[in-house]
């Protein structure tokens, strides 16, 4: 298993491509199996999940691959399968929203139950609120969902559970019921901009769907769809996540191909502690040139402050004087790297869903584990301005979701490498 390792205090400086959004390629891969011609994806970066999903569709009996940032997928119709495999599923969850197209379009899918999670409890059950209610038959048998339908049908859908709207339960049922016979109303829809990325996949595919971008989603089934050719937007954690790194080390960093109309929670919490971002020749320029403040985040669904933000701006937050509150609404349990930080000799304590921050004049580096994608990345940022050597193991988590984040950190003048074991 590769490690990292970094040496701290280095500012961070110069120009950083962002990559496209991991989040709206997984279900926009998985909508490429609603129709029987080649789609081709563009801005996909090189990430394992990226390729998790591109074994899953091949297990599905689809021709997939992955070239120079672009997926290309070309169902193989004598061959299509129904069946997503627990081997595949468990090292990936966004894998369950194969379900909604493959119920869909092949009315039968046997989707493995994805397992545990180290974020916290991930229920699927408004996905498959969502499915029954479109008239899918749904058991759970040996660990699998199995779901069939004669045809779907468009009906009335309010899918909101004890934490708001779900991302991918809203893609799930959204891509069932394009293809579903007659009108669905999804009320509570998700609409992170990866939701309206997806929406706006399925339009040009030829779906017919209205309220894209608002909580309330009217579908009208068709027939068929076609293949198409699109353009995946910006990842707007992978640029928020490059802001703080550049702030932490009081650094002066363009982010060139982000949206900052995707990022308007993140960039206010940001600007409040001090940091300034301001658009620059369409590319976003992110300076700290004072010290920093404390304050108080709240994560919720979007336009909210991301859950996925959470961790990189607690990290920040461990080396800004005074008090800071951070408070999970989303994954209540979503603390893992919390002890970590406080391994480095950051000064957090947990009250409920809530970190208390005292923020510390240095962190030192320590050996530290990452448990999760935004964890992980929430170390690489602490192991930046800590005193010394962070040496941060399992950094699988990292490559899921963050492209060559060592080589686009030493581009902007870090001390960090990756030691392949
Ligand atoms: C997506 O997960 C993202 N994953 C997550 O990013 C992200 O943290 C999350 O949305 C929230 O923004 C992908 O897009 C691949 P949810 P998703 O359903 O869709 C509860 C990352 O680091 N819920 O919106 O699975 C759930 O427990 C990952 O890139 C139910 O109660 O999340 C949570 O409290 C991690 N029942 C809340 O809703 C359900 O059926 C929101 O979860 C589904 C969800």
């Amino acid at each position: 298993m590769d490690k990292l390792i970094i040496e701290g205090g280095n500012v961070l400086k110069g120009e950083v491509e962002i990559s496209g959004a991991k989040n709206s390629c997984l279900p926009i891969m998985a909508a490429t199996l609603l129709t029987d011609e080649p789609c081709v994806i563009r801005n996909v970066p090189p990430l394992r999940d990226i390729y998790t999903m591109i074994r899953l569709l091949k297990s599905l009996g689809m021709k997939a691959e992955w070239s120079n940032y672009t997926v290309f997928v070309e169902p193989r119709r004598k061959q299509r399968k129904y069946l997503a495999p627990y081997h595949l599923v468990k090292t990936m969850r966004a894998s369950v929203c194969v379900l909604g197209p493959l119920l869909a379009k092949l009315h039968k899918a046997e989707v493995s139950m994805p397992g545990g999670c180290v974020i916290g409890h991930r229920p699927i059950d408004l996905h498959l609120k969502g499915l029954s209610a479109l008239g899918g038959e749904i058991n759970i048998e040996h660990g699998y969902v199995v779901a069939k339908t004669k045809q779907l049908k468009g009906t009335r859908i309010y899918l909101g559970g004890p934490f708001g709207s779900s991302v991918l339960g809203t893609a799930n049922v959204m891509m069932a019921a394009v293809l579903a016979k007659g009108k669905t109303l999804i009320e509570n829809a998700a609409c992170e901009p990866e939701v309206v990325d997806l929406a706006n996949f399925l339009l040009k595919m030829g779906a017919k769907i209205k309220g894209i971008n608002t909580h309330i989603l009217e579908i009208e089934g068709v027939k068929e769809l076609k293949g198409v050719d699109y353009t995946v937007i910006p990842d707007r954690i992978e640029a928020g996540t490059y802001m703080i790194a550049g702030a932490i080390t009081g650094g002066d960093l363009i982010l060139k191909s982000a949206n900052l109309e995707h990022m308007g929670a993140v960039v206010d919490k940001l600007r409040q502690t001090g940091v300034e971002i301001n658009t620059d020749q369409g590319n976003i320029r992110v300076k700290r040139r004072k010290e920093l403040k404390p304050v108080e985040v709240t994560t919720l669904p979007y336009p909210g402050f991301p859950t996925d933000m959470q961790a990189q701006m607690m990290a920040l937050m461990t080396v800004t004087e005074g008090i800071s509150v951070i408070t999970e609404k989303i994954y209540p349990d979503r603390f893992m790297h919390v002890a970590e930080l406080n391994r480095m000799g950051a000064e957090i304590m947990l009250e409920g869903a809530s970190a208390i921050v005292k923020g510390v004049k240095s962190l030192s580096g320590a050996p530290v584990m990452a448990s999760d994608l935004r964890a992980s990345a929430a170390l690489v940022i602490a192991g930046l301005v800590a005193r010394g050597k962070t040496e941060i193991s399992r950094i699988y988590h990292l490559d899921r979701g963050y492209e060559a984040m060592e080589k686009k950190l030493s581009k902007l003048g870090a001390r960090i490498r990756r030691l392949k074991e």
